[in-house]
Parts: structure tokens; sequence; C-alpha cells
């Protein structure tokens, strides 16, 4: 299969703002957009997006999940950033129409119709270097997925980061272009350099994420990571796991981990890292990089805890396990 996210279905549902208003949305061809060259997204970053996935059920039909989770996120990314607030019900709509009209294209699992709603800010005004753009332009573009990580179950490299940080702090709960953009040289180096698969950013020693996934620490029947604050995503898939632990009988703590005891824990033989996301799932991490040192977690291969909370997700996403939270909703 092609690279994640390089395919994308030939239409999109596009909606624009204009007039303090949002037009009647559409489905248009998804090969290009027009804009002028001095929008203010191309210069001041007025930018966001969602990342969703819509799954096949073995009876044919299609289920969007946690959609309601990602608009929230998108209207609140909107606002942080200034750009036109959105009709959250439109957004749905638009959705849940695009992944119909494509809806046999949707993949079998493990694979899936990756979602992405995108809003940028479309005011030709290169004079609004610190004004909101008073018009915006939103689509959703669908991309058929199969696995991120193209190491498939291998676990994974990360460094640990204390120096840097993934963004501004008041920016990581913020789903916008510029902080990929802003970590994207770390971790090419890190990639070049040491063969990172990803940096755990831990600025000052707090654990907090790396480039594209929240980080959880499973130590027996405990499962910790960092409590919601404004300097990290905050992940749908995040959430769901942690959800899911608690049904699982497993004891969830969200609060601050530094460096020092996450390597103090790792080297516990029973105790797992996982990285989640939407892309990601719930992937394995086998080794942290940290000062010129390798650190093995626990066993240093993907663990059985790992294991059961990504099938307890999956089973759900893939409609093998009874949907109890209303996480899907039905497409067609
Ligand atoms: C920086 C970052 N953190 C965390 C996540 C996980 O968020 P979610 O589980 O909503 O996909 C993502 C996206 O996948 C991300 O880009």
């Amino acid at each position: 299969m092609a690279a994640f996210g390089s395919v994308f279905m030939p239409k999109m549902a596009l909606a624009t703002f204009e007039n303090n208003q949002w037009s009647e949305a559409s489905l248009v061809s998804s090969d290009s957009i027009q804009m002028h060259p001095g929008a203010h997204v191309l210069h001041y970053s007025s930018t966001c997006f969602e990342g969703l996935k819509a799954f096949r059920h073995e009876d044919g039909s299609v289920h969007v999940f946690r959609m309601d989770q990602n608009i929230k996120r998108l209207a609140q990314s909107s606002r942080l950033l200034s750009l036109p607030i959105i009709d959250e019900e439109q957004v749905k709509k638009m959705i849940i129409d695009s992944v119909a009209e494509f809806a046999s294209e949707v993949p079998v699992p493990p694979g899936s119709m990756y979602v992405r709603p995108t809003h940028i800010g479309t005011e030709a005004n290169v004079g609004k270097a610190a004004g909101a753009t008073a018009t915006s332009m939103m689509y959703i573009l669908l991309s058929p997925v199969g696995d991120y990580f193209t190491g498939g179950a291998q676990a994974l490299r990360l460094l640990l980061d204390e120096t840097g940080m993934r963004c501004a702090p008041h920016m990581g709960m913020i789903k916008s272009g510029g902080n990929y953009a802003s970590a994207l040289g770390p971790i090419s180096k890190a990639k070049v350099e040491l063969q990172a698969d990803q940096i755990l950013f831990c600025p000052n020693g707090d654990v907090q994420e790396t480039g594209a996934a929240n980080f959880l620490l499973i130590d027996g029947n405990e499962i910790i990571t960092k409590g919601l604050d404004t300097s990290f995503l905050h992940g749908v898939t995040r959430s769901s796991i942690l959800t899911l632990a608690a049904d699982l009988g497993m004891t969830v703590t969200e609060r601050d981990l530094t460096v020092a005891e996450l390597l103090e824990r790792a080297a516990k033989p029973e105790v797992e890292a996982v990285l989640s996301g939407t892309a990601a799932v719930l992937t394995s991490v086998g080794t942290f990089i940290h000062n010129e040192k390798e650190y093995k977690v626990g066993t240093g291969e993907p663990g059985p805890i790992a294991d059961k909370l990504r099938l307890a997700l999956n089973n759900i996403q893939w409609g093998k396990a009874e949907d109890k939270h209303n996480w899907l909703t039905k497409v067609c």
C-alpha cells in the first residue's frame, strides 16, 4: 500500500466563510483549491486540522470514530487561532456526507478511511500579521490508509529531549501546522544521528508527547500519563485508551511524570510504554535514548498490556465489541 496519507479520494466537501457567514457545503474536486498568494494562512499560519477515521464493519456498514471529539477540538483550535468560529453541525454533516460518498472505498480492517478536516484563513492581506483573517475555507480530505508505522509491530526508539520543546507551551493543545513545522528540525536530526523513530519532548524533564502522538506509561495495573494542560495535544485516542483501561480495572493516573521517574520505572521488566494516536493507534516503545545512553523499556519488546488495550480499542472500532460509550457514528 502507498505511504500513509498520500492517496486521496477525488472529491472533498468544502465550505467557505465570507461576510460573516458560512456558505453551503459542496462536494468539489480535491485536486486543487484556489487561493490568493497573499492569503493569511500562507503568511501567518492561520491553519488547523483534524485526523479521525471511518471503519468498515463485517456487515459492510461504515462508522466514524469519536467524530464529536474531533469536531470539538477543531472548534477549539479555530478559536485559539482567531480563525472564524466553525459551524459544528455543518462540519459533522460535511464529514458524514463525504464519507458516505466514498463508502465503497473504505478499506477493511486493519485499514480505514482517514478523514482530514482542514480549516485555513484565506483573506488576501499581508498587512494582517497581528490581525485575524476575515475569511476562511473548510474542507474534508479523505485518504484510505493501512498501518502508519511501516515497522509494523516493532517497538519504537524514542529520543528523550529535555532541552527542546515541540512548540510554544500555550500552543500544544492546538492542532496546527506550525507546531509540526516547529518540531520537524529536531525530529529529522534525531532520525539521522540516532536512528530514533521519534522524539519524546520532555522540556525541563517534564514528559509531554512526541511529534505526532501522546505518551503513556504502563506499570503493572497502573497507566500513567500527563494530565491535560495547554502544552500538548489532548488526544482522542489517549482519552479512549484511558477509558478502556479503567473499564478493564486498571488504575488511571493523569499527572506530571519526570524523565528521572520514567527511566527508573522503565528498568522494571514488566513496564511498557506506548504512543497513542489516530494514526499510530497504540504503538509500543522499546528503547529510550537519553544523554547518549540507551535504556530498554521493560523487555524492549511490545508488551501484553499494550496488545490488550489496542485490541479493546480496535474491537470497538471494527464492530467486534459492544460500543458501550457510543463512540461510533454510523454513516451508512
Ligand atoms: C502532536 C500530536 N499529539 C497527539 C496526537 C494524538 O491525537 P489523537 O489521538 O486525537 O489522534 C496527535 C495526532 O494523532 C498529534 O499530532
